[in-house]
């Protein structure tokens, strides 16, 4: 088949064969991206229209327990200067943000103990109680069943826990012995058990991944069938072990992003800092290849530059209100609107 039947192929039927993403993913030209990003944005635009929406991100600590070997804020990474937000100090990003008109939050964090269960719950049933009309996102990493359950109860709606490879053993390239794919995987059912909206994903191009593993992705995410899916170049952090391995490319991150659309039509698909990152353009082009998401940083300017999980992010110098300006002048250029609103997943 031509590429051009194999995009026609996927979006009628959601899914390919393997030897079909294959050559999908090898071998597509400038003139079939077009054409898949056309059909990518009549399948986002059936369910979602012209919007956008954003989510509020507010990174409330960079400690971490766990040492993965891609990111800057691994444990062992002693050159990290490490900070915690208070509640008060996160309650007070959250109402700058509900005032530029953010409706939802996304507290973010390394895997940090020293927050109990109890702690998040206390700041997610704040936010709730505050602002009934928002929605609260965690992406805290990986906690036991009955932590997640917490978290549910104490009114949090949305959690995000990228998969990072469905492949076991590129899975231990990645990460030290005592992290598991199958923690992982369990942590993410368990998550969409409970009843959140869930997210996973995984990052394009990190070192040792094939087109195989990326099939793997693939699969993983169909039968998982999450409401959110975020994906964004591997770039590597100086302060690493991978600091000499290859950035991932923002051509393979679009098609994803457009591949990923086609998949899974109603998913909410972020374009992701990291993709802004490594193309200046780059989150208006994912806007323009499927993705329907931006995540503009709402957290306080002093710790912004330090939530460091690669070299070069953008956006770390930004005032709230800056950041909010830049991104409807941006999204307005694509074609796009803001949309204020909560912006659930389509049923
Ligand atoms: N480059 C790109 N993305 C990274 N992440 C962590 N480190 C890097 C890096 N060096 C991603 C992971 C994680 C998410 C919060 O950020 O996929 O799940
Ligand atoms: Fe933050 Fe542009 S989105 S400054």
């Amino acid at each position: 088949m031509t590429n051009t039947e194999l995009i026609d192929k996927l979006r009628n039927e959601s899914s390919l064969t393997d030897d079909e993403f294959r050559q999908l993913l090898e071998s597509l030209d400038e003139k079939d991206e077009e054409y898949l990003y056309a059909r990518a944005r009549e399948r986002k635009e059936e369910f979602y229209g012209k919007d956008v929406y954003l989510r509020g991100l507010i990174e409330f600590t960079n400690y971490c327990k766990n040492d993965c070997l891609y990111c800057g804020i691994r444990c062992s990474n002693k050159n990290a200067e490490r900070y915690r937000l208070k509640k008060e100090e996160i309650m007070s990003a959250v109402e700058n943000g509900y005032k530029l008109g953010f409706r939802t939050f996304v507290l973010q964090g390394g895997e940090d103990l020293s927050y109990s269960d109890d702690d998040i719950c206390e700041i997610v049933s704040e936010i709730k109680r505050l602002h009934g009309d928002s929605a609260v996102t965690l992406s805290i990493g990986e906690r036991s069943r009955e932590s997640y359950e917490k978290f549910f109860k104490a009114g949090a709606d949305r959690y995000l826990l990228r998969h990072e490879t469905a492949n076991e053993e590129h899975y231990s390239k990645l990460h030290p012995n005592n992290l598991s794919p199958e923690n992982r995987k369990r942590c993410l059912r368990d998550l969409k058990e409970i009843g959140f909206q869930t997210g996973a994903g995984m990052m394009v191009g990190s070192p040792f991944q094939t087109i195989d593993n990326i099939i793997e992705d693939l699969r993983f995410l169909k039968e998982l069938s999450p409401e959110m899916v975020g994906i964004g170049p591997f770039i590597p952090h100086k302060d690493t072990p991978f600091k000499d391995k290859a950035e991932g490319r923002a051509e393979d991150t679009l098609h994803l992003l457009a591949i990923i659309r086609l998949m899974l039509p109603k998913v909410l698909l972020p374009a992701t800092t990291a993709l802004g990152t490594i193309d200046a353009r780059g989150r208006e082009k994912g806007l323009l290849a499927g993705a329907n998401v931006i995540m503009p940083n709402l957290s306080p300017v002093t710790v912004r530059g330090k939530y460091l999980l690669y070299d070069g992010k953008i956006c770390t110098g930004e005032e709230a209100a800056e950041c909010w300006q830049c991104m409807q002048r941006r999204v307005a250029s694509t074609g796009y609107e803001v949309s204020i609103s909560r912006g659930d997943a389509k049923k």
